[in-house]
């Protein structure tokens, strides 16, 4: 199939691209370089066999989309572009509405002009907010705590109507857990603007000796070890839920929604361990109060994806140090270092 990749040079949408074209779809990109490099197609492109074409563009754009749409002509389109720091989102709320709802909606209309019926969202597990129970499931209650979760419930909603517009659409939104972790060449990670925010980059960098200590955001939570325990999914897995959403997306109608994670949890302790084993490095860590607005645990029922999309992560935890160890010891710059 003809697969349009808004966001594909970014993190997900890159290893999402290997997949896509390892599986012989042909793919275009949309991306602005907003949050990633045009390095990275150069390796998605050393990487795999297939067609890839790219556009510089921004999604909000919607005289681009006409030309990339007419050009390329997409059977379906998987929507990764997005602004996703969760911090940033509080201090810039019009921001994020602008790019990640005002983006989605342009998209959809550029759709409609195209008559393109089918696409995939990248939304996100911080939808549901306070856990009413565990593990979640899809019908879990819906309440953001932060402004990046409302655009991403936001843009869940818009979609939904629009898919309610027309017979023979399809709509498949993602709920992604926390994903982590490189491809196995050690070619393509994750590569953080300044400092990371999130755990895994975070423990990375100080394991290659950029960071002194981790930082624990607060080890009094009510769990095992009182450190907060999340579901973190492995990006080459992740990856391919695109691809089984994408084959899914032609033999269904309607809106629907899949929780994307392992159904497993780990505590930070877990993850240091885990890569203090994979590194060999020591990573000290420093114990802080709570970060604002994170809470103890979350972890996906991720049954539906799998019984409907015939998909499963298939890496475990030692998967996901290993591969970010390799890509950050060898990419100590990320798509900065030399290629
Ligand atoms: P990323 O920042 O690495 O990738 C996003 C890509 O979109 C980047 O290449 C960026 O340049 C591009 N982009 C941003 N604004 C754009 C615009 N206006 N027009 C065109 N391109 C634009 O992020 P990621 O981690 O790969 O996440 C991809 C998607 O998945 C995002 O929508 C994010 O909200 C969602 N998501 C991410 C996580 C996570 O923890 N990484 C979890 C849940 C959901
Ligand atoms: C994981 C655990 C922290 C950093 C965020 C977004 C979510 C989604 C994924 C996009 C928590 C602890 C972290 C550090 C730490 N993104 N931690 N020291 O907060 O579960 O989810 O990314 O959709 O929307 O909110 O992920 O990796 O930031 O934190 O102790 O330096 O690690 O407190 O328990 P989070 P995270």
């Amino acid at each position: 199939m003809r697969v349009l990749v808004t966001g594909g040079a970014g993190y997900i949408g890159s290893h999402t691209l290997v997949e896509l074209l390892g599986q012989a779809h042909e793919v275009c990109v949309l991306d602005n370089y907003d949050n990633s490099s045009p390095e990275v197609l150069n390796r998605v492109r050393q990487l795999s066999n297939g067609q890839l074409t790219d556009y510089v563009g921004d999604v909000r754009d919607g005289s681009m989309l006409d030309q990339v749409m007419a050009e390329f002509k997409p059977d379906v389109v998987i929507h990764f572009a997005g602004l996703k720091a969760v911090g940033d989102s509080m201090t810039n709320p019009l921001g994020y509405y602008d790019v990640n709802v005002r983006g989605t909606l342009q998209l959809l209309s550029a759709m409609d002009r195209h008559n393109v019926r089918r696409v995939i969202f990248s939304s996100s597990a911080t939808v549901y907010g306070e856990p009413e129970y565990l593990p979640y499931d899809e019908a879990h209650p819906t309440n953001p705590t932060s402004v990046y979760g409302r655009t991403k419930l936001v843009a869940e909603q818009i979609i939904t109507d629009w898919s309610r517009t027309h017979d023979d659409a399809c709509a498949v939104l993602l709920r992604y857990f926390n994903p982590v972790g490189a491809h196995a060449s050690a070619r393509m990670g994750e590569h953080p603007d300044g400092v990371p925010n999130n755990l895994m980059p975070y423990i990375a960098q100080v394991a290659v000796g950029k960071r002194e200590a981790l930082q624990v955001f607060g080890d009094d939570y009510d769990t095992p070890d009182g450190t907060g325990l999340r579901d973190y999914i492995h990006v080459v897995d992740l990856a391919r839920a695109h691809v089984a959403a994408v084959d899914y997306s032609k033999r269904q109608t309607g809106a629907q929604v899949f929780n994307v994670g392992t159904g497993q949890s780990y505590s930070v302790h877990d993850m240091v361990k885990a890569f203090r084993t994979a590194s060999g490095q020591p990573i000290p860590c420093v114990i802080k109060p709570r970060r604002a607005g994170d809470i103890a645990a979350m972890q996906a029922n991720a049954a539906r994806a799998n019984v409907e999309m015939g998909w499963k992560a298939t890496h475990d935890l030692n998967d996901m140090a290993r591969s970010t160890w390799d890509w950050q010891s060898k990419n100590p710059d990320g798509y900065d270092s030399a290629s």
